[in-house]
């Protein structure tokens, strides 16, 4: 690498702040949403139409965190509304959770993707990325103090559980953390979405195994 390089943060891909700065004075769900919005923490709000914030009632019970917002999610807004969030509704109804008592957010608020012909391709967000989001994730748990925190696939969970988690031998646990007084990890519906469908209907059934634990708590 050349000298003066040496210290040019871009080239390692850090170019990233901290959304802390982008913060309201007051940390309301409507405010931080709102400042989410004028984010530039990161690179990410650039090729995104709009900041998808959390969505859900400030009391909730219980919080799912994925990754973050999809093709569907960056045009309307909202997480969780394109295929991946069809398919967790009805994994939440088939364990019996209702979605309208549940918080739902990411890990990340802006979508990050890649052209493929005329198909916008998920990538999945660098470590700087997210250490850069991290505080509006930190805000929401803050004010909404959900009693049942649910990562949804390795993303969610090795960000918020430690690089150490493996989803696939400690989904379904739960897991001491100061993050919440129950904290679970499950598969992310958009795993059971691209399996070989020869296995989706066992995976599916696995997320509704592991969601009737979080039913059980809420
Ligand atoms: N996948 C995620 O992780 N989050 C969304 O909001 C949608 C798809
Ligand atoms: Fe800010 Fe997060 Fe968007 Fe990056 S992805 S600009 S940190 S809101």
């Amino acid at each position: 690498m050349p000298q003066e390089n040496l210290f040019d943060v871009s080239a390692t891909g850090d170019t990233t702040g901290t959304a802390a700065e982008f913060f309201p004075d007051d940390l309301t769900l409507p405010k931080l949403r709102d400042a989410a919005q004028r984010c530039r923490a990161c690179d990410l709000y650039e090729n995104a139409t709009q900041a998808v914030f959390g969505e859900g009632a400030q009391k909730s019970e219980v919080m799912f965190v994925g990754e973050q917002p999809g093709d569907q999610e960056d045009v309307q807004g909202r997480p969780f509304v394109g295929p991946a969030g069809k398919l967790l509704d009805k994994a939440m109804e088939d364990a019996g959770i209702d979605r309208s008592l549940a918080y739902v957010t990411n890990v990340v608020k802006h979508f990050k993707w890649q052209a493929r012909g005329k198909r916008r391709i998920h990538q999945k967000p660098n470590s700087a990325e997210m250490t850069a989001c991290r505080p509006w994730l930190d805000a929401e748990l803050a004010v909404v103090k959900p009693r049942v925190l649910v990562c949804l696939g390795a993303t969610a969970a090795q960000a918020l559980l430690g690089r150490e988690f493996r989803v696939t031998k400690q989904r379904g646990e739960l897991v001491e953390s100061p993050l919440a007084p129950n904290v679970i990890a499950t598969i992310h519906p958009s795993a059971i979405l691209r399996a070989d469908e020869a296995f989706r209907d066992a995976e599916y059934a696995g997320l509704v195994e592991d969601l009737r634990k979080v039913a059980a708590l809420i």
